[in-house]
């Protein structure tokens, strides 16, 4: 269970089959949805390159509420609506952000942040919560790690 490893050098599309496979086998059989996202937590971070911050927020009423994560101490409550993870969470829609800086109301949680990408976690037609992932240089993300990052969602959402 432990020694789970993904080749990060293989095209992304392969790769990020292979890190939903680990993540299905990891919740797999699990009704705790907090150790589930703390295990899926730690499992991109340990197996996704360049990331500065990687986790979850919760929707939980009006707002967002972090969840597990591995990276630096991060904003506790985030509105609904509010920078690229409230906007995630209140469109329904993945937010690929190339350059912090030019997302109007992007929340610094880690100076170190330079592109971000969040996906909706949802279940029966809710966002329940939003996955974020935080890298330190520019441009980090693209469309492959979206979909990817999307397949993820799905196989956990009934699982956290
Ligand atoms: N940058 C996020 C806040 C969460 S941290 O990146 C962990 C945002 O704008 O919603």
């Amino acid at each position: 269970m432990y020694g789970l490893s993904v080749d990060p050098a293989q095209p992304k599309p392969q790769f990020y089959r292979e890190l939903v496979t680990a993540a299905d086998a990891l919740t797999a059989g699990e009704s705790d949805g907090i150790a589930n996202m703390a295990n899926v937590a730690a499992l991109l971070w340990q197996l996704v390159p360049e990331l500065n911050w990687a986790g979850f927020y919760r929707a939980i009423g009006e707002e967002l509420v972090l969840g597990p994560f591995c990276g630096k101490p991060a904003c506790i409550r985030i509105a609904w609506g509010q920078g690229v993870c409230g906007t995630a969470a209140a469109t329904g829609e993945s937010q690929l952000v190339g350059n912090v800086n030019d997302f109007s109301g992007h929340i610094a949680c880690d100076a170190d942040s330079r592109s971000e990408l969040v996906v909706p976690v949802m279940r029966d037609g809710a966002v329940i919560a939003v996955i974020d992932l935080d890298a330190p240089r520019t441009a980090r993300f693209d469309e492959d790690d979206r979909a990817g990052i999307e397949g993820l969602a799905h196989i956990i959402a009934s699982r956290i």
